[in-house]
């Protein structure tokens, strides 16, 4: 128990001094690239208002504009990942916000065939937490179990407090194809994605680490191959370096 323990907090530690290095790296590229972007769009736009161009042209140049646009996305995206915005922090019901973020979802095609269970523990203590940012760390596991399991299975949201009342869990569970072991140690990693070019960049689970590890608390994962996939995320009810409401970095 004791050397599982230990073990958990090494991969935390290393994941942590990893993340920070490619935090770094990925600002320093991110910024470098928002000015050519610019400059690609804008000099695009530019030769489609001044000339009149032939039907081929204008659809070449229309997928420049697109993929530029996409481009930029990414490198918001990354700039975000990067940079360390200011926490809101205030006391917050996060029952309440797992079922706001679930219920902006729940209508999409994608969760069609998806039933969703909700096991949540009464009452739950208010829990001091940025409220979008804790809404964006659901969102992205939620989206990776509905397309884990290809829009057929079981999601379950659980939300129970530690018998010492010190902390708050929350998991979130899928019936998917759950996650081989040798990539369980990758997919906290920036950019380690499974899906297809343009469907995912990879930075979903990273980003939720970082938000996470900002707020004081853990995030874990544990997979069986064949029988689905359950992220726990840990928060603390009285994070000591994070007292008073609208604390900042
Ligand atoms: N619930 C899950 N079941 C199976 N595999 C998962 C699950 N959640 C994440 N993964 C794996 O982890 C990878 C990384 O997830 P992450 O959210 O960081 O990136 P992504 O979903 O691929 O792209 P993005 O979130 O940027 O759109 C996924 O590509 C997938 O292979
Ligand atoms: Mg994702």
């Amino acid at each position: 128990m004791v050397k599982a323990e230990l073990e958990r907090t090494n991969v935390q530690l290393l994941q942590a001094e990893k993340m920070a290095s490619i935090g770094e790296l990925a600002a320093g590229v991110a910024h470098q690239l928002n000015n050519p972007l610019g400059g690609i769009t804008l000099f695009t736009q530019l030769v489609m208002e001044e000339y009149t161009l032939p039907k081929g042209a204008v659809k070449g140049l229309n997928r420049i504009l697109d993929n530029a646009k996409r481009c930029r996305s990414i490198v918001k995206e990354l700039l975000t990942f990067a940079r360390k915005t200011d926490n809101e922090i205030h006391p917050q019901d996060i029952k309440v916000i797992l079922s706001q973020t679930i219920s902006l979802v729940e209508d999409q095609a994608l969760f069609q065939n998806i039933a969703v269970h909700k096991d949540f523990d009464e009452p739950v203590p208010l829990v001091p937490v940025d409220v979008q940012k804790m809404k964006h760390v659901f969102m992205n596991i939620i989206l990776n179990a509905a397309d884990a399991m290809d829009g057929t299975g079981n999601l379950s949201l659980s939300c129970w407090v530690s018998p010492k009342k010190d902390k708050v869990f929350v998991e979130i569970a899928d019936t998917g194809p759950g996650i081989p072991d040798d990539m369980l140690l990758k997919i906290f990693d920036p950019f380690f994605t499974t899906k297809e070019p343009g469907k995912g960049t990879g930075l979903g689970l990273s980003l939720a680490y970082r938000i996470v590890e900002d707020h004081g608390g853990k995030i874990y994962v544990e997979s069986t191959v064949g029988l689905g996939t359950a992220f726990v995320i840990e928060l603390l009810l009285s994070p000591p370096d994070m007292e008073g409401p609208g604390h900042g970095r």
